[in-house]
């Protein structure tokens, strides 16, 4: 039976990135069998539908994965339709684990002084599912002078200890030493107090990890100064969107950051950290690369860890040596290419 795999390209560079990542992935050979949907902007402001009824059980029941581009577009300013796309995802599939590898190709990309390779080389895994995205909360005397607007953290026992131990089951399969738990206890006291107790137990579960705690301002500050000093980062679904970004920005840019939301065993989603970048959109600027690492991660959800070493030992050759798109100019030199030049290149080295 081929793996079936729904592949959604989204919003602006989204098409772009997706045509480049099943193109790479189809070079592979493997019983692979893509379906496109056309989910996103352009459909929403012609017939309303964001994700059509009983979408999600097909999901469920005929897909084992999602490879997404990229939703956000500025004729939709309140985003409604990327929340219903893809927060409905994660949540309605409790894809509860974001898998955001912040891991340095080349020392060329590194922005901090004498920090290359060795240096950066940190996997975040974000809680996907609660936090401070569930949108519970309200306003009351909206537009007004009184007006209130409360935005209420969820944080569950069961939720964050999921999420606790996928970060110290991570570490023991790929052999890393550490886990960091990004919070901010010493201010929320109650959610953030709950984080404390529940990474504390798992922890104790697995003595052979070194264990610690941090509040999320220290820690941003130390990723900076000793990025080295961080094998594996545990954390909230906001912390963990901010963090994933300055992961990427320390690694590259968000042109190379690739991202899994997944629930083991299930059907899971993958996309790039990146959005639909609508300022580069057209143009013929999107790096693939993001896209393409995203492939190599849900290569190895699918049982393929042989193949997705293949395509990412590809991007990295393309990296060191081959063409790249106009955002990795300033960190690399040379001249800019095209995203269909740098796809070119990277399936002739498939
Ligand atoms: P963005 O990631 O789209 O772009 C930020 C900057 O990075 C832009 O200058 C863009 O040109 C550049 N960039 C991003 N990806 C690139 C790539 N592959 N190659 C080269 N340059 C790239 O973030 P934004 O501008 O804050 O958001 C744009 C839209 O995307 C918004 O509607 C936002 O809500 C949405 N968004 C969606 C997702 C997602 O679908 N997962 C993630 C983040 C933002
Ligand atoms: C990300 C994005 C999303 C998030 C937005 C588009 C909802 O920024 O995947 O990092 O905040 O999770
Ligand atoms: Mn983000």
């Amino acid at each position: 039976m081929p793996h079936r795999i729904a592949v959604i390209p989204g919003d602006g560079i989204g098409p772009e990135v997706a045509k480049v990542g099943v193109r790479l992935l189809e070079r592979l050979g493997l019983p692979l069998q893509f379906e496109w949907f056309d989910f996103g902007a352009e459909r929403y402001l012609k017939d309303g539908t964001i994700l059509p009824r009983g979408f999600l059980d097909t999901l469920r029941r005929d897909f084992d994965a999602v490879y997404f581009g990229a939703v956000g577009d500025p004729r939709v300013p309140g985003n409604e339709h990327a929340k219903g796309i893809l927060l409905a995802m994660r949540f309605e599939l409790d894809l509860y684990i974001n898998l955001r590898p912040c891991i340095l190709i080349d020392d060329r990309l590194s922005p901090l002084k004498g920090k290359g390779r060795n240096e950066l080389r940190f996997t975040v895994l974000r809680e996907n599912t609660e936090g401070l995205y569930t949108g519970t909360g309200g306003v009351f005397k909206k537009g007004t002078a009184d007006e209130v607007a409360q935005e209420v953290e969820i944080n569950t026992r069961k939720g964050v200890s999921r999420i606790c131990e996928a970060a110290f089951a991570f570490a023991e399969r790929r052999g890393l030493a550490r886990v960091c738990m990004a919070d901010k206890a010493n201010v929320l006291l109650h959610g953030h107090g709950l984080w404390r107790r529940a990474f504390a137990d798992t922890a104790q579960r697995h003595p052979a990890i070194q264990a610690k705690a941090m509040y999320v301002d220290a820690l941003a500050m130390d990723l900076i100064r000793q990025p080295e000093a961080y094998d594996v980062i545990v954390t909230n679904n906001l912390f963990g969107d901010i963090l994933t970004d300055l992961g990427a920005a320390l690694t590259g840019g968000l042109g190379l950051a690739a991202s899994g939301n997944i629930n083991p065993g299930r059907v899971s989603l993958f996309e790039p950290v990146h959005g639909s970048a609508p300022d580069i959109a057209g143009q013929g600027k999107a790096n693939p690369i993001a896209m393409a690492l995203t492939g190599a991660l849900m290569l190895e959800h699918l049982g393929y860890p042989q193949e997705a070493n293949r395509l990412t030992a590809a991007v990295e050759a393309q990296v060191r040596d081959g063409a790249h798109t106009p955002d990795l100019v300033p960190l690399l030199g040379g001249t800019a290419a095209t995203t269909d030049q740098v796809a070119d290149e990277l399936y002739k080295r498939l």
